[in-house]
């Protein structure tokens, strides 16, 4: 085994290479036993560790716990598939803290199928896809949305197998199962024709996931969010600030799912059956949520004309299902129960759009637009306030 140590102020970092087992043991713990004074963070890099045995699980129990008796913290990195199932199989998962070495994946030569707002996504065999993260998207993204989509799949949530999170150079991509299927927006183009029934297979199924119970804990909370992207708005001032988050609070907390991005570009219809993709802002909250940014997609892109190129679906018809979608979602709502409705799904779009203008999607000239149409969002009584 090779051993190498390198420090930073009070971070020592200790590169392994080799075999960690009873016989090299013992030079990993000697380092521990004599060179820790002072350091309050250390990373075992495990690299180019092919092995460790009963002995060396010993020292590197030996040194969490002194780091954690000094307060300090310690960190594995760069663990193989084969480590990671020995620290499983010993529970030692369960005492470290430590992250996985990503496989290492190139798209050269392989067929790019989209490409989105936030990545591209590549056919990888016949039954894989990866969605590759553009290199300045937040690394942490793609780790975000595979953990994000395993949960909801196992919910109950139809989506696609989310396998693993993978690195291309600086980039970060996640494995997905290839679901051999057009998006919502191509099969509403295509059954254009019965287009009643196809909305109302398309609110059926938005409703299906609204009314999906979770454990509160394994989701984000989108009022909590949504109360810190509000927080951080340059936009409002400390009145408008307090009345919108007072709003928030007030309305009833629901365990239930949201997409947050739910727009026919995002279903993929296996057949008939509607599938859901995209799953990096699944949280729990009130289906106002996400039919606040319905409404955005279908009826304000469609309005200029972008709806066709944001999520491949003809203006026009994204129209006519946007002036169906509610009556439906709600079951024909009598005209004053309507507008009340319409109020609360403005509300609620403005809170999307202060998270889409601080994360700056669709580049500077979007910004300053966002920023005009949160304020006609929202009611007057919230931007009057001073
Ligand atoms: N599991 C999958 N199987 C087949 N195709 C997929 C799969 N996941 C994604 N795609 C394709 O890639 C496209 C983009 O995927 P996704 O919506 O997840 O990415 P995105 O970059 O977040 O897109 P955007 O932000 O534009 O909505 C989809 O519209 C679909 O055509
Ligand atoms: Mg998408």
């Amino acid at each position: 085994m090779k051993l190498e140590q390198t420090l930073n102020d009070a971070r020592m970092t200790v590169v392994l290479t080799g075999r960690l087992d009873a016989a090299t043991a013992p030079v990993l713990g000697e380092l521990v036993d004599r060179q820790m004074e002072g350091i309050t963070e250390l990373v075992l890099d495990f690299d180019g560790l092919d092995y460790v045995s009963s002995a060396g699980l010993r020292v590197i129990l030996i040194a969490q716990q002194k780091m954690r008796a000094t307060h300090g913290s310690m960190v594995v990195k760069n663990v193989s598939q084969a480590i990671a199932g020995i620290f499983e199989m010993t529970g030692f998962d369960s005492l470290l803290t430590y992250e996985r070495k990503l496989r290492q994946l190139s798209v050269a030569g392989l067929e790019m199928i989209a490409k989105g707002a936030n990545g591209e996504c590549y056919k990888v065999d016949d039954e894989t896809v990866v969605k590759l993260y553009y290199d300045y998207i937040d690394e942490a993204s793609a780790a975000k949305e595979k953990n994000l989509a395993k949960k909801a799949f196992v919910a109950g949530v139809p989506t696609a197998i989310s396998y693993d999170v993978v690195a291309c150079g600086n980039r970060r991509g996640v494995l997905y199962e290839m679901l051999k299927a057009d998006t919502l927006s191509k099969y509403i183009e295509k059954n254009v024709h019965r287009l009643d029934a196809v909305v109302e297979m398309y609110v059926s199924f938005c409703k299906q996931i609204h009314a999906i119970a979770v454990d509160p804990n394994t989701f984000p909370d989108a009022v909590t969010l949504a109360c810190g992207y509000v927080d951080t708005c340059d936009v409002f001032n400390d009145g408008q600030r307090a009345a919108i988050k007072e709003r928030l609070l007030r309305a009833e907390r629901q365990n239930t799912l949201i997409h947050w991005d739910l727009h026919p570009g995002n279903i993929m219809m296996q057949g008939d059956s509607p599938c859901l993709i995209d799953m990096g802002d699944m949280a729990i909250g009130t289906p106002y949520f996400d039919l606040g940014q319905i409404k955005q997609v279908l009826h304000y892109y469609a309005g200029m004309g972008l709806c066709q190129k944001i999520i491949g679906l003809d203006d026009a018809i994204a129209l006519r299902v946007w002036s169906r979608f509610v009556a439906s979602y709600f079951g024909n709502p009598a005209p004053d129960e309507l507008s009340a409705i319409e109020e609360n799904i403005n509300f609620y779009r403005a809170i999307k759009n202060v998270f889409l203008y601080l994360s700056g999607s669709g580049g500077e000239a979007m910004r300053s637009r966002r920023k005009d149409f949160i304020f006609q969002m929202l009611p007057k009584e919230i931007t009057e306030l001073k």
